[in-house]
């Protein structure tokens, strides 16, 4: 940690009228009650999710009187490249202003199962589908002034490797080391984003986050022997660092917030430690072309 925020918490979040949010894997987790905060600060929010039927029923729990914002449903499968671009297609026609993309959703040690496109199910959906959004939106978004692109990575990017052999299940699963694999590729993604921004000379800010342990869906795939002794922080809490990190004022390009508390498994939101893994050049330039060639999608 180098820098802490006295406790900020969502009450800190300013006034966001007048802004269009997308956030991924919205329905439920860190992403609701991002999305919940941001139409609560009043910015119309697009609430995305693979299940209608579960984004119509989260954003039905959202009380009406809270929010000065507006809230919208979209169908998004991460884990279809042509979903990805079916729904962005959507984005684009009904919203002539990006401001905020969050980069949300994930999966976390399923069983092996592969994306539509063939690629393992946890770099598919935390890694490749994202990049293919964030590049399909990337000129409404940087054509919007003052806008930022945020992504969710993990503690778990410290023990990650990126290995491009191993991005289609080339290699016996392993769903640890495949989601740490992912989390440190969303890290530097994000940092190779905006490395790439600057040198275009775009406005426009790429920032990532992680919500330490946080109680939440994503250990629906973990033995519940494995969480005994852990502690996990509230949702609300956990979605602290993602809502820093999408709204605090003029944050440096590639800024990563986490919790502030020992290890960062909780506490509030501060700047981030990036492992060294996650600053390699050569290895980030790969994984851009990696997702380029996947996706098909060039940017920025
Ligand atoms: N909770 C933690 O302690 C923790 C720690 C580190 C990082 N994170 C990161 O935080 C982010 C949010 O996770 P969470 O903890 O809030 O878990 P969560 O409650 O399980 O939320 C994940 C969201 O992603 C969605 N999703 C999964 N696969 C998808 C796909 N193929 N297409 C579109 N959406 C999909 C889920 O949809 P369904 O409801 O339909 O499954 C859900 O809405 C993730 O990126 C995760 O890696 C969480």
């Amino acid at each position: 940690m180098t820098h802490t925020f006295e406790s900020w918490t969502a009450e800190h979040v300013p006034d966001q009228s007048g802004k269009t949010v997308l956030i991924t894997g919205a329905n439920s987790g860190i992403g609701y009650f991002t999305a919940r905060a941001l139409a609560e600060a009043g910015a119309h929010v697009i609430v995305a999710g693979r299940d209608i039927d579960k984004v119509a029923q989260a954003i039905a729990k959202i009380d009406p009187q809270r929010v000065s914002g507006t809230l919208e449903a979209g169908l998004l499968d991460l884990a279809s490249l042509a979903s990805v671009n079916t729904f962005a297609t959507d984005i684009l026609g009904r919203h002539s202003t990006l401001d905020i993309l969050v980069n949300n959703a994930g999966v976390m040690m399923p069983p092996a199962a592969k994306t539509e496109d063939g690629f393992e199910q946890q770099i598919g959906v935390n890694f490749i589908g994202h990049f293919a959004l964030t590049g399909l939106l990337y000129d409404r978004l940087s054509q919007t002034p003052d806008a930022r692109i945020v992504t969710l990575s993990s503690i778990a990017h410290r023990g990650g490797i990126i290995d491009f052999d191993n991005m289609k299940l080339e290699k016996p699963y392993d769903p640890k080391r495949e989601y740490y694999q992912s989390k440190l590729a969303d890290l530097m993604f994000a940092l190779e984003l905006g490395r790439r921004i600057d040198a275009k000379g775009h406005k426009l800010l790429s920032l990532a986050c992680h919500p330490g342990f946080t109680t939440t869906e994503l250990q629906r795939h973990l033995d519940p022997k494995f969480l005994e002794g852990m502690s996990f922080m509230d949702t609300w809490q956990g979605s602290l660092p993602t809502l820093m990190a999408a709204t605090i004022a003029a944050p440096k390009q590639g800024s990563y917030y986490g919790p502030d508390g020992p290890g960062e498994f909780g506490g509030f939101p501060a700047i981030g430690a990036i492992d060294d893994a996650a600053l390699d050049a050569d290895t980030a330039q790969k994984l851009w072309d990696l997702g380029q060639s996947a996706t098909g999608v060039r940017f920025p």
